[in-house]
Formats: C-alpha cells, structure tokens, sequence
C-alpha cells in the first residue's frame, strides 16, 4: 500500500522516479507526487490518478535527487493536496510516507498549539512539521528525535533543503529497500523496483534510519550507532511484466495458471517424492501436530480455507482457517503443537505479518507459503514454500491463489503421510491427480464457453449469491470477491446450506444464483438447493460435471482439487463481466495490490 520511490545520482531524478513509481503502480494509484531539490529549493508536483500523468507535470524538472510517491489513501481523499509529498511549514523538509501514523490526531493538536498550519487531511503531514520542529541542523537528529513521537507504521524517505545531496530513510512495519550502484542510490518499497537498476540491493529494518548520498550507504540503529548491513542475495526475480498480448494482465494471468502451478509443484515434488528444501520438521514433530490454523487475508485466506478442509479430511487435525486481522487480536490459544500455515501472495500484508509474529512468539510451528522472495514474511518466517506464479500484477489474484492452492495439497499431502494419516498407497492417488490438474485447467482454458452471455445473465440480475458446500463453499467465497473487487457487483456467497436460514428471504425472480455442483457426494444436496431458489423464481447458473446437466462443464477430478477447477470458469466469468462493464480491470477503484496497513 502506497509506494515509495527515491532517487540520487548524476542522471534525472524525475524521470527515474517517475518510471519506479509506475513500476510500483499496483501498491496504490490514486494519486502521485515528486519532490526533488532544484534551483536551491524543493519542487513537489503532485497529481490525482496514476503517475503517468506526473509527467507532463514536470516535464521542465530536472535534477539530480528526489523522492516520489503513489498513494492509497488513508487518510483525507485522493487529490492533490492530500498527495505526498508533503512540505513541512518551512518548506525545508519533504517527506513521502507508506503506512499510518495512529497518533496523528495528538500530534496534530500539539503542533497547531506550538503554530503550525496543516494543510492536508494526512496523518503524513505531522511527520513533515515534526521533524521542522525537531531540526537544529542536523537532519539525522532531527529524524531520530522525530520517530519516536510516531505510533504506528511508517516507511519514509526525506528530502531536506539544507542537505542537497541526502535522502533519509526510515522504516518501522512497512517494506523499504536501497539499491546502490557506482554513483546512485535508490529507494523504494519493494525490491522489484530496484533489481534491474542497482548492483547491491539492502533491506532496511525496523528502526533503522538510512542516509544516502549518490556514493554512501549509511545506516544507523535506534541508538545513533552506525551498523553495517548485509546486502541481500537476489536470486530469481523476474521482471516479466508485459501484456504478451492480453488485453489485461489479469487475462494473462488466469492463462497463466497450468504454467504456474507445474512449476510450483516441479519445485516440490521429485517425481512422486514430496520435498520441502530447508524443513526440518521429523515425523515425531508433525505427528505431534494437533491443530492447524490457515492464517491469511483475502484470497490467501479462501486458499486458507481449502486448506482447513483438506487437512481436517486427510491429516486428520483439527483445522481451521483464521483471517489475520481477526486472528492477530484474538489472543489465539497456540504452541509448540500447534501449526500454523501463513499465506500471503506478497509476503507483506500487514495483517498476516502480524499473525506470523505472534505465532512465533508462542513458539507454534509455522510454515508460509508466499510468492515473492526476500518478502517481510518469507524472511522472517523459519519455514517457507515459495509459490511459483512469478510477479503477478493485476490486483485480483488468480495465479498466485491458484498457486497458493497447490503448495498446500502438496503441504497436507506431506503431513499426512510422514505423520501416517495416509497411507503411501493412497497417497499416490492425490499426487498423481494433483499432477494431472494443470492439464485439466488447459482444457477448461481451452472450452468454447460463452461467457459474454453468461455474464449479461449477471448483469441483468438485481441479487447475485454463490453457493456451494465444503470445498465448492471456499471456491464460491473466492468466485464472489473476484466479481465483486474488479466489476464492482454487489454479489455475495454462501453455504448452500445456510441459505433457507434467512438469505432464501432475498430470492425473488431478479435474482441469480450461481451454484458449484461438482462434488459427487454433495452435488444432490446443493441441488437441492438449487431447486429451492428456482421454486422462488431465481435463475441459475450451475458449473457441473459432465455427470449431470449445467451451464459449465467442467472434467472431473477428485472432490478436495475441484477449487483449482471450479475457479478457472469463475475468474473469466468475472473478467468478462467487468469488460463488458468497462471497468479498470487490473487496477480496481479503492484497492492496491499489496496491503501493508491494517
Ligand atoms: C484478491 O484478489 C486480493 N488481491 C486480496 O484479497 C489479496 O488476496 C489479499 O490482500 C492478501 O494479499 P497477500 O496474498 O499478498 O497477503
């Protein structure tokens, strides 16, 4: 959420800080700004919307050094005086800020009774006006006088007049990176930004405050001492982020899901072995195991509840799947026999961060399974399954959460054998299915549907519900919110079961409910649920086996792997709901692909 760019050199800062920030688009793109220091001043510009439209803005503007920023707004609206930077009243500081400043409202008061005026709705601008009021000159003493007056989080890059060639950096819960190379130093919020610019790439810690200079790194700990940091290895980032022809990246994106998960599961499995390198669990530790809790946000959390489903079905453990800004004030009962699985596309979604810190705090056994390397949660986690769906760039996931889905069967599986809940011989039932699942996507890829016309169906309908029961219930509940977050129809999903407590009152001949029936051993009963609704006049659409007549036909598979199947339809069918909308597709009104405040 909000990204953060930061530039000094020899070469134009603007227009590498502008293209970082387009690079950084998908963490927030109502607005955008620029500071950089020229003519013995600071220059900010500022737009609303996207930072391609900075550019005409500051096509005059050159230098050598400047910070810029994408916003998801918190706090105040998304124009142009809420954007960041923000000046701190002097004007000699600018400061772009990703995160929240939970005491602002205090900090403020204060401020305004010492006489400064806030010109912005942000909870950023007192970080702008405190640090003015902490400045005797020194800008390192004044950042570190600044920071602990702020609760909250905070990933901030800082501009000062008095110091032209300088960037200040601090961070506290959210990501930032350096990147240095000979004469130029980077900032910005994700490593992704940094790979193809810079020859050594740093992660910043909590607490720590960077100084840059176009050919100095230094760092300093919450005690002033200077520290030294290691560089990170950088191995396997991809940087393929076109269109390959696609309209949208989320249409690439679903078509690339047999791709992904076989290299998911290539990483995993040898043959009909399953491997996690770097898990040293022995089997009396997992047959120790004697609950499980999937903990995640979103999508993640959906994969999580799939995850819950198999893992009850075949480890045999009591498993649940917990939603990480729930379960982080919970005050879970967890320990050492306790498993905790962390999921997160991104790796640092605040909320799940925050998960994986508690239960390693309770010292449970914790295993994440994430997209992108060198992630908060995939570094601070003991154990990880890295997915292998590559940078995924539309908000709404498909790829990563399909792939997320194949880590954990590949993960249950694991547990289930070396804990002796499954025998070897069964296993290989779900292994080699599992393996023939990316086959059977191609061919549902591959089917003539017509979704154009399955999607005016949605588009006619005044009340949209999905149902379906156990797995087909996690698959619905993902189904809802990809045609909710990207074509912005009120729909919702439900337990077929659940319906006649209390939603069947909703059903009337507007409505259109959207049922998963492929399940031989619950198909009859979401049937007749089905049957139920249609009596009251609501218009169906079922995804089906070819066992029973429907609208999608999909190919059978064993009944835990239908979520990978029954999504496939259901992602394009709310793609093509939202193109025939016209809507923005891979960059939905209000969202950001990487949430990284609570
Ligand atoms: C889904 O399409 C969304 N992008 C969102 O629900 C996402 O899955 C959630 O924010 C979790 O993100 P993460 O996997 O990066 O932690």
């Amino acid at each position: 959420m909000c990204g953060i760019m930061g530039y000094i050199g020899e070469e134009n800062a603007t227009e590498i800080i502008i293209s970082g920030l387009e690079a950084l688009e998908y963490r927030g793109y109502d607005s955008a700004g620029i500071a950089v220091y020229s003519y013995e001043d600071i220059i900010c510009k500022k737009c609303i919307g996207s930072p391609a439209e900075l550019k005409e803005k500051t096509s005059e503007l050159y230098s050598n050094i400047g910070i810029g920023h994408n916003r998801w707004a918190t706090h105040g609206r998304a124009d142009e005086i809420n954007a960041h930077p923000h000046l701190s009243q002097n004007g000699i500081f600018a400061v772009v800020h990703n995160g929240i400043i939970e005491n602002y409202e205090k900090l403020k008061t204060e401020l305004m009774d010492k006489g400064y005026n806030f010109v912005s709705e942000t909870d950023t601008e007192v970080i702008a006006h405190l640090i003015e009021e902490n400045y005797k000159g020194d800008l390192k003493g004044a950042v570190s006088a600044t920071l602990p007056l702020l609760e909250g989080s905070y990933a901030l890059a800082i501009l000062c007049k008095d110091y032209p060639d300088t960037i200040v950096c601090a961070k506290r819960s959210s990501p930032l990176f350096v990147g240095t190379d000979s004469n130029s130093a980077y900032i910005a919020s994700d490593i992704s930004a940094l790979t193809q610019k810079s020859k050594r790439i740093f992660r910043l810690n909590d607490g720590e405050i960077g100084l840059l200079t176009k050919d100095s790194f230094k760092v300093y700990d919450t005690d002033g001492c200077r520290i030294k940091k290691s560089e990170i290895k950088i191995k396997n980032i991809e940087n393929n982020i076109n269109k390959d022809g696609y309209e949208h990246f989320m249409l690439k994106e679903i078509m690339e899901q047999p791709a992904s998960i076989r290299k998911t599961l290539s990483e995993i499995f040898d043959g009909r072995k399953i491997r996690f390198k770097g898990l040293k669990w022995s089997a009396n530790d997992i047959k120790q195991i004697n609950n499980v809790h999937f903990v995640a946000c979103g999508s993640a959390y959906h994969a999580g509840m799939v995850g819950a489903y198999v893992c009850t079905e075949l480890f045999k453990r009591n498993s649940t799947a917990e939603i990480a800004s729930e379960f982080r004030y919970s005050n879970p009962c967890i320990d050492k026999n306790t498993l905790i699985v962390i999921i997160s596309q991104s790796g640092e979604t605040a909320d799940t961060l925050a998960a994986l810190r508690i239960a390693n705090e309770k010292n449970a056994k914790v295993i994440s399974i994430v997209n992108v390397e060198n992630s908060t949660i995939s570094l601070e986690s003991k154990n990880t399954i890295f997915t292998k769906a590559g940078p995924e760039i539309a908000v709404a996931t498909t790829k990563a959460y399909s792939a997320q889905l194949a880590a954990i069967y590949s993960l249950v599986l694991y547990l289930a054998v070396i804990s002796g809940e499954l025998k070897k011989i069964e296993a290989v039932k779900y292994i080699d299915e599992l393996k023939r699942i990316p086959e059977k996507i191609e061919t549902i890829l591959n089917q003539n549907i017509d979704y154009k016309t399955l999607s005016e169906k949605i588009l006619n309908s005044e009340y949209i519900c999905f149902i379906g029961r156990n797995y087909e219930y996690c698959t619905v509940m993902e189904a809802s919110l990809k045609l909710k977050e990207i074509s912005y129809i009120p729909c919702e999903a439900y337990a077929a079961g659940e319906l006649k407590h209390g939603t069947i009152s909703l059903i009337d001949k507007n409505s259109l409910v959207i049922a998963l029936c492929c399940s031989d051993r619950l198909s009859s009963k979401t049937l007749s649920n089905v049957n139920e609704t249609k009596a009251r006049g609501a218009e169906v659409l079922t995804v089906v086996t070819k066992k029973i007549s429907g609208d999608i036909i999909i190919p059978e598979t064993i009944e835990i792997y239908y979520p990978l199947l029954e999504i496939i339809p259901l992602q394009l069918l709310a793609y093509n709901t939202a193109l025939i909308k016209g809507c923005e597709i891979d960059k939905p009104k209000n969202l950001a692909k990487s949430v990284t405040v609570e």
